[in-house]
């Protein structure tokens, strides 16, 4: 619940309980002086728990319809926290005391979208996509970093500061200006896509590039809030992935708490896939669904440490790899939440698999074709899709929901040298009937007119 919020749902079952900081490996409690958000005692991560969670209470079926109808009914309200696709579910996520602090740009409230064309070609009937990269800075970031951010403002910091592949900076920047303070990003230098930089500086942040890849700068990134007062607010960070954590609870909402088959999602730091196992992990626990989906998590072959990992050991160590692929979003080799991914995949008996390149580029271009976009590292999932079908992972009367995670104009040159330069997939069909270059031709009616009679045959 938060204080001075403008719509409050108070019967006392609701309250989930105080939030408690734990080790997900050794079980100890947070002190709060974690600055790097790592456990005092054995270094793993740290994760939020709630007292009536672990007791596993399930909500009355009352309760469960007053919860429904008030986190719909803010929508249509004008106060900041109900607009918040993030902070109208705060019932679940009481983590910040008073709405005054909470600094949000209207985030989540993402659309849910048919495929028609991809669930034709592919057979199946009941595939649709929540599109994250409809947030305010083009990710899906956004739905943690109100969490984090606001966080922060509580705890008075005046600096934030995150290691990134492109997104989180981006997201970090706008709202720590919104807040008022300031932020550095750790970025690999010329690895990431040149228009999150514009926005990430657009935004206000102070951008250090570093001769490192991703996986270099949260090492270097680890050191530096030991040593000078910066708030982290990368993955690691448990208040963030409190945030992503509500898109599983507005899916079951446009899905009118109809559980899907099977959630997709694109996996780098493995931080998303987490947050919505859990999303959908309380929910359960509550009884706001009965069932829990197949979360399934998709890598680029070039940067596959956890599908690696589940082929060869089940998950039961991970060993980092040198990571390389076009989509810059996921190039990550030492993913910081691959235990609470495993966990994801076993509870929900999910599966992780590894797509080409020339997958993703092609997947890319059929989102594209759908006229709703994405960028690269999000159409992994469409990709990882295709696979499973292939293998017989998956049946084509399942429902399905694709997790895309960024805008289209996240990676612009990515789609010209699709189209335009004929770099990815040179030598598949499919890729062939997607491309569309761009034709140079002089201004004459005659010759548009010559050029347009070719593209309708
Ligand atoms: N998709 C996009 C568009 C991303 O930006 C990221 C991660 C992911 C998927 C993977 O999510 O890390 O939670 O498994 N981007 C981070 C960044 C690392 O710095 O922007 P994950």
């Amino acid at each position: 619940m938060l204080r001075s919020a403008s719509q409050n749902v108070t019967p006392s079952s609701l309250d989930i309980g105080q939030p408690l900081v734990r080790c997900v490996s050794c079980d100890r409690n947070a002190s709060g002086g974690e600055t790097d958000f790592r456990c005092a005692g054995c270094g793993d991560i740290l994760e939020i728990r709630y007292s009536l969670l672990e007791r596993g209470a399930r909500l009355p079926q009352s309760d469960i319809d007053a919860l429904r109808s008030a986190w719909t009914r803010r929508k249509t309200s004008n106060a900041p926290e109900d607009q918040s696709g993030v902070w109208r579910f705060r019932e679940l996520l009481p983590i910040l005391a008073d709405a005054r602090i909470c600094v949000t740009h209207r985030e989540g409230n993402t659309p849910l979208y048919p495929l028609p064309r991809i669930s034709r070609a592919l057979g199946l009937p009941k595939l649709l996509a929540k599109h994250q990269g409809m947030n305010p800075t083009g990710s899906f970031k956004d739905t943690g970093m109100t969490a984090s951010i606001s966080v922060a403002r509580e705890k008075n910091f005046s600096w934030v500061a995150c290691a990134s592949t492109g997104n989180t900076s981006a997201s970090m920047a706008a709202y720590a200006s919104r807040a008022g303070m300031n932020s550095f990003a750790l970025i690999p230098d010329g690895q990431i896509a040149w228009s999150k930089v514009a926005q990430a500086l657009d935004y206000g942040a102070h951008l250090l590039q570093l001769k490192a890849d991703f996986d270099g700068c949260v090492r270097v990134l680890a050191e530096v809030v030991r040593k000078f007062p910066v708030y982290l607010v990368n993955s690691v960070n448990p208040y963030r992935r409190e945030g992503q954590k509500t898109a599983a609870f507005e899916l079951m909402e446009q899905l009118e708490w109809h559980v899907p088959d099977h959630v997709i999602v694109p996996g780098g730091n493995l931080a998303n896939s987490s947050a919505i196992g859990k999303g959908f992990a309380e929910m359960r626990e509550l009884g706001l669904i009965e069932k829990l989906p197949r979360i399934s998590i998709i890598q680029a072959e070039g940067a596959n440490p956890l599908a690696r990992s589940m082929s060869k050991n089940g998950g039961r160590s991970l060993e980092p790899v040198h990571a390389e692929t076009r989509a810059t979003a996921i190039r990550i080799g030492n993913p910081a939440l691959w235990k609470k991914a495993v966990d994801a995949l076993n509870e929900t008996a999910g599966r992780c698999e590894d797509v080409s390149e020339d997958e993703i580029a092609i997947a890319k271009a059929e989102i594209g074709a759908e006229g709703i976009g994405c960028e690269p590292a999000s159409a992994t999932t469409l990709a990882g899709l295709k696979k499973l079908l292939r293998s017989n992972l998956m049946q084509p009367d399942e429902s399905v929901v694709l997790i895309l995670t960024g805008h289209t104009l996240k990676d612009p040159e990515y789609a010209l040298e699709f189209h335009r330069d004929g770099h990815f997939a040179a030598q598949s069909a499919e890729a062939a009937r997607l491309r569309r270059p761009p034709l140079a031709m002089d201004a004459d009616s005659g010759a548009v007119i010559r050029e347009l009679e070719k593209l309708a045959h």
